[in-house]
C-alpha cells in the first residue's frame, strides 16, 4: 500500500497543472481538483474577482484552508495555485498528505504561453508588455526555490501533455504509488 494519498501537482502559472492533472487523475481512476476552481466556487466569483474585490491576502488564505481540507477527502489528483507552495506551511503539509510533483517548465515556454493568457491572470493583467518578460522571470525566479522541493521534478517542456502523463505514470510505478 503506497504512503502517499494524494497526488499534488505544483508549478509556476501556465505550467500545464490543469490539463496534466485532468489527464492524469483519468488514467488512475482518481478524482481531479484544481484548488482555483474550488475557491471560485467556494465564494461564487472568479478568482480575478476575488483578487479584486477581496484583495490577495483573503485569496491565500482560502488556498491554505482549501488545502486543510484534504486531509479528509478520498485520494485525488490535485492542481494546486502557482502561488501556494510559497506559503510556509503549505509544502509540508502536501508533503504530509502525498506525493509532490512539480511541473518545471522553461521561462521561455511560460512567456510564451502566459502572453496569450494575460487577461484572465489577475497577477499579470496590469503589466505592461515591456516589464512582462522581467516580471514573470522574478516572480519565477523567488518561487523556483519552493517548488524544487518537491519530490518529483517533471520537465514539461516539448512534449505533449498525454506524453507526459506516461513518463508521470511510469515515476509512479518506481515510487510504488
Ligand atoms: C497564482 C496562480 C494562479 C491563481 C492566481 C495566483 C500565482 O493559479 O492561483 O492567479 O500566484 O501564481 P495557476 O498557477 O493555476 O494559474
Amino acid at each position: 500500500m503506497s504512503v502517499h494519498k494524494h497526488i499534488f501537482l505544483i508549478g509556476f502559472m501556465g505550467s500545464g497543472k490543469s490539463t496534466v492533472g485532468t489527464l492524469l487523475a483519468e488514467r488512475l481512476n482518481l478524482p481531479f481538483l484544481d484548488s482555483d476552481r474550488e475557491i471560485e466556487k467556494k465564494k461564487g466569483k472568479s478568482i480575478t474577482e476575488i483578487f479584486s474585490q477581496d484583495g490577495e491576502a483573503v485569496f491565500r488564505e482560502m488556498e491554505m484552508e482549501f488545502l486543510e481540507k484534504l486531509e479528509s477527502i478520498e485520494p485525488s489528483v490535485i492542481a494546486v495555485g502557482g502561488g501556494l507552495p510559497v506559503n510556509e506551511n503549505a509544502l509540508p503539509l502536501m508533503h504530509e498528505m502525498g506525493l509532490v510533483i512539480y511541473l518545471n517548465t522553461s521561462l521561455l515556454t511560460l512567456l510564451k504561453r502566459l502572453r496569450e493568457e494575460k487577461a484572465q491572470r489577475p497577477l499579470l493583467r496590469d503589466i505592461d508588455d515591456a516589464e512582462f518578460h522581467p516580471f514573470v522571470e522574478d516572480l519565477l525566479s523567488r518561487r523556483v526555490h519552493f517548488y524544487k522541493q518537491a519530490k518529483l521534478i517533471m520537465p514539461n517542456e516539448r512534449n505533449s501533455p498525454n506524453e507526459l502523463v506516461e513518463r508521470l505514470e511510469k515515476e509512479l510505478i518506481k515510487l510504488n504509488f
